[in-house]
């Protein structure tokens, strides 16, 4: 696909020949890397931090949809909020936190002092809270029209779902995954990184955040959220 795919490739039948060939392997696949492409290498915190960008674009879905539902509950598609909640629910709760996170980085996190692990402790309360909310949400837009009884607490669900999600997942992004990625060596970290697409492979059996990434812009483009630029402001008044 890429040079880091081929480093992938690479990576996985050095393993079938023994540590020897490894190193040097290694060696050359850095070479190749850093005389053939400008590209960075893609970290394992990486790959966590884009898997966040595709959460931020479902939390974004629901903020604005809140506006929609308080003006005119029944002018909303039900199934293209479903369709977000489907995705946050495979790729954001039983992918990325559930596999990734509590199997890999809290673990670790936790032995790391008093406040990490608050952290992991809360941020894995939030994963079962966000898991009862998404319960919800497939459960009010499966009919064909969103049920006026269900606006108002829908509108309240939605707006406290992103108001965690933007916490939590900034707190993810600055704090939690900076101080995991300090246990390992930057090869380490390559090797994690194989570890996550393996598990992403046999998760989706295709590669889980671009199927993600498209799956979310068909999406935004059922509700018209498509165009980035309609989401810049004016220019503010003269002060
Ligand atoms: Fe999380
Ligand atoms: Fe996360």
């Amino acid at each position: 696909m890429n040079i880091n795919q081929d480093r992938r490739d690479l990576l996985r039948n050095s393993a079938l020949l023994g540590v020897a060939v490894i190193a040097p392997s290694l060696a050359i696949a850095d070479q190749k890397t850093s005389k053939d492409s400008n590209e960075p290498e893609a970290t394992a915190t990486e790959d966590l931090m884009r898997e966040h960008g595709v959460i931020r674009r479902a939390l974004l879905i629901y903020a604005e949809t809140v506006p929609k539902l308080r003006q005119n509950a029944s002018s909303i598609d039900p199934a293209a909020l479903r369709r977000t909640a489907q995705l946050f629910r495979t790729f954001g709760e039983d992918y990325h936190e559930k596999m990734l996170e509590e199997q890999h980085i809290f673990p670790l996190v936790r032995k790391q002092g008093a406040i990490l692990q608050h952290y992991a402790d809360v941020l894995t309360a939030q994963h079962a809270r966000g898991r009862e909310i998404t319960d919800y949400i497939l459960a009010v837009t499966h009919g064909g029209k969103i049920g006026s009884q269900h606006a108002e607490p829908l509108t309240k669900v939605f707006e406290g779902f992103v108001r965690m999600y933007e916490n939590h997942a900034a707190r993810e992004d600055t704090i939690v995954f900076p101080a995991w990625k300090t246990n390992f060596t930057d090869k380490q970290l390559d090797e994690i990184s194989d570890q996550f697409e393996d598990i992403e492979h046999k998760m989706f059996g295709k590669d889980g955040f671009e199927d993600a990434e498209k799956k979310i812009s068909n999406i935004e483009g059922l509700l018209g959220l498509q165009d980035l630029s309609q989401f810049t402001p004016p220019s503010p008044p003269k002060p």
